[in-house]
């Protein structure tokens, strides 16, 4: 098993008893959203890296995702989980729920999608088929089973842009495409992991219906009360997993 990094999302900007392992966020791409943590989890090494910064600052669209998923490998990263508050699309995505997606659709636009960006660096085109790895996949699910705590094992995540909420439209073309959840966050990241070689999974938890498929508007405390409620469980899969 390789060294372990989380991404923190939104509700995670900090996990209890990690330090900061480098002293600075400067990257060849510009700066990461935090130096990177370092720290152990059910005694095994983890990094820590909050998406956001930490306190929570930078929005979706302005995150530096490249100088992240570079720190994070610099820092000795070979697998990522990444944390990930999304909205539920189609039925089994209820609030509360947490989940592995297995695909991603991405409706981005004006971020910096790869590390292959011309200039004098060659072309790539990484396969991205099944854009998440399907082994660290597996063992997030087996984890949710150790624990005993209920995670759906699939998933269409659907990235958009942000910071927004999507219309309910919006929402219903998702639906039409394929998507189960939505999140403004999983993209470019999955992406660039898969360019640096990195493995990534994402851990998902749903902590809204999407526009449209609950009752009236989408209210921020709502958000908030579901982060609340489902960040022990994400705790408790996350100790779970890295203890296999
Ligand atoms: N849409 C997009 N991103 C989100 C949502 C949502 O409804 N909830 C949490 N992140």
């Amino acid at each position: 098993m390789g060294r372990l990094a989380i991404i923190g999302g939104s509700g995670f900007s900090a996990i209890a008893g990690l330090e900061v392992a480098s002293s600075s966020a400067e990257t060849p791409y510009g700066a990461a959203s935090a130096p990177v943590a370092r720290g152990t989890m059910a005694s095994r090494e983890v990094l820590f890296l909050p998406r956001h910064g930490s306190p929570h600052r930078i929005p979706p669209h302005r995150i530096n995702y490249r100088a992240n998923i570079w720190a994070l490998r610099e820092a000795g990263a070979e697998q990522i989980v990444a944390l990930a508050a999304v909205g539920g699309v189609t039925e089994p995505f209820a609030p509360g729920v947490l989940a592995v997606p297995h695909q991603i659709i991405d409706y981005t636009y004006d971020r910096t999608q790869t590390f292959y960006d011309g200039g004098e660096g060659e072309v790539v085109h990484v396969d991205f088929t099944r854009p998440y790895t399907d082994s660290l996949r597996d063992r997030l699910i087996e984890a949710g089973l150790r624990t005993g705590m209920p995670v759906v094992g699939h998933g269409v995540y659907g990235a958009t842009q942000g910071p927004r909420l999507e219309t309910a439209a919006e929402v219903r073309r998702l639906e039409r495409d394929g998507c189960d959840l939505v999140g403004m966050t999983g993209m470019p990241e999955a992406a660039l992991a898969r360019e640096l070689g990195l493995e990534y999974a994402a851990l998902a938890f749903v902590v809204n219906w999407a526009a449209g498929k609950g009752a009236g508007e989408i209210q921020m405390s709502e958000i908030e009360s579901n982060l609340k409620a489902c960040a022990a469980r994400v705790e408790r899969l996350l100790t779970a997993f890295a203890e296999a």
